[in-house]
């Protein structure tokens, strides 16, 4: 059975992963609204991936006879100066979510929860591709300097992106 300890942080980080998946939508309705669709619908895949994210976490602690909790989510921002605005504030915020599961990591090891600890190594390689994803949209972004064809072009790439469910039997 899963600690108090354990259980309380990862609970609250299934809310600070709906949080994320809250703020990449409200970011998607930004992109949309300054006709950038490529960028909105790539938000919206990011949005899908929180949400499993959350899940994830939320059906592991239930696997460990814990209890999963539901907190209140805080409000998103709502506007943005720019497309790369957003993506300097999603790397950002991929940073301190990568603070927050080395948190977690360190309470297992505390804890001696080995269980937990190879679960979160999981989570742990997914915040190297969140960051390395974020920080490759904004070199691409400065690249383009004011180039609205670049722009366009980065736009349709962008509205590729597939939702790909992990095969993770935890999830
Ligand atoms: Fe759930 Fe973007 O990390």
């Amino acid at each position: 059975m899963i600690s108090k300890k354990m259980e309380d942080a990862i609970n609250d980080q299934v809310t600070a992963e709906i949080y994320s998946a809250h703020l990449y939508l409200s970011m998607s309705a930004y992109l949309e609204s300054i006709d950038l669709p490529g960028f909105a619908h790539w938000m919206q895949i990011q949005y899908q991936e929180e949400i499993s994210h959350a899940f994830k976490m939320f059906n592991y602690i239930i696997e460990r006879d814990g209890r999963s909790r539901i907190s209140q989510i805080d409000e998103p921002p709502f506007e943005w100066n720019s497309v790369l605005d957003v993506f300097e504030v999603a790397y950002a915020h991929e940073q301190k979510v990568t603070g927050l599961i080395n948190n977690l990591v360190d309470i297992a090891l505390d804890e001696k929860d080995h269980a937990s600890h190879i679960f979160l190594q999981w989570f742990v390689n997914e915040q190297v591709e969140e960051e390395a994803t974020a920080k490759g949209i904004i070199q691409h972004l400065k690249l383009l300097g004011d180039s609205k064809a670049g722009l366009f072009q980065v736009d349709r790439e962008l509205g590729q992106r597939v939702f790909t469910p992990s095969t993770d039997t935890a999830q």
